[in-house]
């Protein structure tokens, strides 16, 4: 019997039925579905598991691989695969899949929340009156900063970042946009982004919000240097991946200046995060949410495992990574 791997509980698992997350593993007849909390879950004998569906708090490194010599297909449930070793993957015929598109809006909604909290201090102003702080209106009382019709940088303008930019526009921002090679030009009308390099967007945006994937080159891509150019009074929004900032470096910078404000739901060392943001009052800190709604998940669940199904029952997957 062969077996597939579902790592984590998903969404929608529940109720049997053509709704059920899992009804396209179960629609195959000599497919065993294993659930576990995990790889490290895996049972002892997992010769027999030709697909895993992992989280993105699942490594699958080249040691997980060696347990899985009947390994055919990792499906991710995450757009992002950096937990995911896709060359040591490739080497061996495995399949990585990941779920794009459901989570585009989800995550835009998201970064547009933060972005908007750390600016005009939302999260803070809360803790203020729950602890009794709130004194009353005063002019000068937790001034923020303006959002509507700033300037915008978004560092990758791939599905997220478009939608991003789109949200944007309703709030009459203007936008800018970095990435190594240039959108479209009928994205880049549709959306009146305009491409400057990476180092003139920071210098000149009023806010900056990261949509690039982790990689080694996106490393830190968010340092000392980058932060001290932003401008004073600037907001640093992260939505990505924790391993794009430095957070050493940001905490300092939203400590003693330029920036004003950050928004974060991804962390360097997730789900730990660095001591110097925990103390300061302007950083919001969100606990990784941005596709963190019902239907998103379910849908990211499902497209996983449609993935996992497909390459089970010899059809290329729909969301092969590369
Ligand atoms: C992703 O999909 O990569 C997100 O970080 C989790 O929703």
């Amino acid at each position: 019997m062969r077996v597939a791997y579902v790592s984590s509980e998903l969404p929608g698992t529940r109720d049997a039925g053509p709704d059920d997350t899992l009804a396209p593993l179960r629609a195959l007849e000599d497919v065993a579905i294993v659930q576990g909390d995990g790889l490290g879950g895996l049972p002892d004998d997992a010769g027999e598991v030709e697909a895993i569906v992992t989280v993105l708090t699942d490594r699958v490194d080249a040691a997980a691989l060696a347990r899985l010599p009947a390994l055919r297909v990792v499906a991710n449930v995450a757009v992002g695969y950096d937990n995911v070793d896709v060359a040591a993957c490739a080497a061996r015929g495995v399949v990585v899949t990941n779920t794009p598109d459901v989570l585009t809006e989800s995550t835009a909604d998201l970064t547009f929340g933060l972005l908007l909290d750390a600016a005009r201090r939302i999260t803070e102003g809360d803790r203020v009156v729950r602890a009794g702080g709130f004194g009353g209106w005063t002019p000068t009382f937790m001034l923020g900063q303006r959002v509507g019709g700033q300037l915008l940088g978004i560092v990758g303008l791939g599905r997220i970042g478009r939608a991003v930019a789109r949200r944007a526009r309703g709030f009459g921002m203007r936008v800018l946009y970095s990435q190594r090679r240039r959108a479209p030009v009928e994205i880049e009308r549709e959306l009146d982004a305009t491409w400057v390099p990476l180092v003139d967007l920071f210098r000149s945006a009023d806010f900056v919000s990261l949509h690039c994937p982790s990689t080694a080159e996106t490393r830190h891509l968010v340092d000392a240097a980058r932060l001290a150019s932003m401008k004073p009074g600037s907001v640093l929004v992260n939505t990505a991946r924790g391993a794009c900032v430095d957070e050493a470096a940001l905490a300092h910078a939203l400590a003693h200046g330029p920036l004003a404000a950050a928004g974060l739901d991804v962390y360097e060392k997730e789900p730990r995060v660095h001591p110097g943001l925990l103390e300061l009052p302007n950083v919001v800190l969100a606990p990784h949410l941005g596709s963190a709604d019902v239907p998103t998940r379910r849908a990211m669940a499902r497209t996983a495992v449609e993935n996992a199904a497909a390459v089970l029952a010899g059809r290329p997957p729909p969301n092969p990574v590369r």
